[in-house]
């Protein structure tokens, strides 16, 4: 028997903090208009000084449960997808695993930047599809301004800290249509962050923060993520008018004005949440669908395209009847 993924919850979580772009533009030579106008971001969320990747991602973690009515003992796999972990080892999935005192699943993180959540539901949906796990807890949870050079006015403006979950469930109703997943590794130098405690004698200097080359990023960005509209919908045979929702990584307002211009889509259709979050790297796309869940303009039947891309370059998509 066949099994879909169908989403039977969804959870979110933000900082109480708020940092202001009029904020950050006291510190660094810029401004509101020039944020605003370049990306659509007006404020993010900042992480108190005692949370973490799996603090934040308990809180969305405990919310997916609830709403999709299961008892934690019966989740088989948690993925998180961060960038940004409590600890290189344990993962933050196990860690978040002995948050929710859960005993008998298995649990581990991906990282695939800010396609990292996208990259997590596929995996996830190939383990229900294949009958080998029947509810799994897919997280985003990041915390950013840890690892933003608040100096560097290339890519303090552009981030903040959240987490975003969704609680899968095997079903023989309709709920993963497909997701498709794709790595470029030859990009490393537009978009990285370095990890100093594993630096060699030629890069030791580096601090281990955001590098980006946001212009051409954004180039690539926009011709990639138009490439994975067309594979997403070709491959179920559905036509433009079909899908209901955009749900897009919140990177930057112009490049999700492209992808919605490729699908034809108002930007009624389009779930935003880029102008009072800012870029929550792999928590961005959960966090923007459970908000438009729970608000509810995604309704059960419609057709939502989730997307992203991110460093590597990674980038996928995921087609889901809600
Ligand atoms: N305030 C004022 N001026 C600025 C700022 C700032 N915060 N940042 C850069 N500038 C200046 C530059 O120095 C440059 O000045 P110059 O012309 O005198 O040299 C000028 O503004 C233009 O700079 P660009 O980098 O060309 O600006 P652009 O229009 O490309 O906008 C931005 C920059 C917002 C970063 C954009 O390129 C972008 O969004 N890129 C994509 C980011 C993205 O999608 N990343 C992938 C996901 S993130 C992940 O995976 C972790």
């Amino acid at each position: 028997m066949t099994f879909y993924s169908r989403v039977i919850g969804t959870g979110g979580y933000l900082p109480e903090e708020v940092r202001t772009n009029e904020q950050i533009s006291q510190t660094v030579d810029t401004s509101d208009s020039w944020i605003y106008e370049r990306t659509g971001i007006k404020s993010r969320r900042i992480a108190g000084p005692n949370e973490t990747a799996s603090s934040m991602a308990e809180i969305a973690a405990r919310q997916a449960i609830e709403a999709g009515a299961c008892d934690p003992e019966e989740i088989d796999l948690i993925i998180v997808a961060t960038g940004t972990p409590d600890r290189i080892y344990p993962s933050t999935g196990c860690l978040l695993q002995q948050r929710l005192r859960i005993k008998n699943c298995v649990a581990f993180d991906i990282q695939a930047a800010c396609s990292g959540s996208i990259f997590a539901l596929s995996i996830a949906d190939q383990y229900i599809k294949s009958g080998i796990a029947k509810k799994v807890l897919v997280i985003g949870s990041e915390i950013c301004s840890r690892v933003v050079d608040w100096t560097d006015r290339g890519t303090c403006i552009l981030f903040g800290d959240g987490a975003g979950a969704v609680l899968l469930s095997a079903s023989d109703e309709m709920g993963i249509l497909s997701t498709h997943i794709h790595s470029d590794g030859e990009y490393e130098s537009l978009l990285y962050c370095p990890n100093p405690q594993a630096a060699t004698e030629a890069n030791k200097q580096e601090a281990g923060y955001i590098n980006m080359r946001g212009n051409e990023v954004f180039k690539v960005a926009v011709n990639t993520l138009g490439r994975i509209v067309d594979e997403t919908l070709a491959a179920n045979n559905m036509d433009k008018s079909e899908v209901d929702w955009l749900v897009p990584h919140q990177a930057n307002t112009r490049i999700i004005e492209a992808t919605a211009k490729k699908l034809k889509m108002s930007m009624d259709q389009v779930v935003m949440t880029l102008e009072n979050q800012g870029n929550t790297s792999s928590a961005s796309v959960l966090l923007a669908f459970n908000e438009a869940v729970r608000d509810k303009r995604i309704q059960r039947g419609h057709v939502v395209l989730l997307e992203a891309f991110g460093a590597g370059f990674t980038w996928g998509s995921a087609l889901i009847k809600y």
